[in-house]
């Protein structure tokens, strides 16, 4: 029903159940909806008092807040297997391993900030804890890590283009998951900016 482009999980027919607008056909009208409900996100993210993006109910609640007006079951984990992710019986263990582990990064300056932010977010998307927005999620959870976590700015990610559209610049993000994937970090320490392109 909504064309995805590569290297995104494909909306099931129990997920399209959980439109909260029955009206929308096209993907175009799906992205407006969802980016209105995270810009509405990213206030409430600017504006809170409390909230450690290392604590699991708040993984949740930002997803939550990001795709809660779109989608019924935004902020509650996913329970169908994907092409992209882990057994959803592994989520929460999962999760909780990878926000422990980034925890030790930062108390003990395991990694430069950026390298621990790229780590946290490949993880994040890795583990792909929901059935749709975990690239979206997993961006700003990274930038909140780095702001609570190092006071360090967020990443440019989109570097003036759009990663939700098939472009060079997604095509770059998604094979730089892939390689990290396989345990090559160097094309996502570059991607984010933590190490220089290498020649
Ligand atoms: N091989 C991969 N390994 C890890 N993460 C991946 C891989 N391929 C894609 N991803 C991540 O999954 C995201 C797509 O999942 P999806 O839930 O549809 O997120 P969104 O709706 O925000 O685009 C991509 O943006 C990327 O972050
Ligand atoms: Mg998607």
């Amino acid at each position: 029903m909504f064309k995805e482009p590569d290297g995104a999980t494909p909306l099931g027919p129990d997920e399209i159940r959980g439109l909260k607008f029955k009206h929308i056909t096209t993907r175009g009208e799906l992205d407006e909806l969802e980016q209105a409900n995270i810009q509405e996100a990213l206030l409430w993210i600017n504006g809170r008092k409390r909230g450690d993006i290392l604590q699991e109910e708040f993984v949740r609640t930002l997803h939550r807040r990001m795709f809660g007006g779109v989608w019924d079951w935004a902020g509650t984990f996913r329970q169908r297997e994907m092409n992209i992710g882990i057994e959803p019986v592994q989520i929460a263990q999962q999760l909780t391993i990878l926000l422990g582990n980034a925890r030790y990064w930062a108390d003990e300056h395991v990694f430069e900030p950026l390298e621990a932010a790229a780590r946290f977010h490949h993880r994040m998307v890795e583990i792909h804890p929901f059935s749709n927005g975990n690239g979206r999620h997993a961006r700003i959870a990274a930038d909140i890590f780095l702001k609570q976590y190092y006071d360090h700015g967020p990443i440019d990610w989109a570097r003036g283009q759009d990663l939700q559209l098939q472009n060079d610049h997604r095509d770059q993000y998604i094979a730089s998951l892939q390689a990290a994937d396989g345990g090559n970090f160097e094309p996502i320490l570059t991607f984010v900016g933590a190490i220089e392109a290498p020649q």
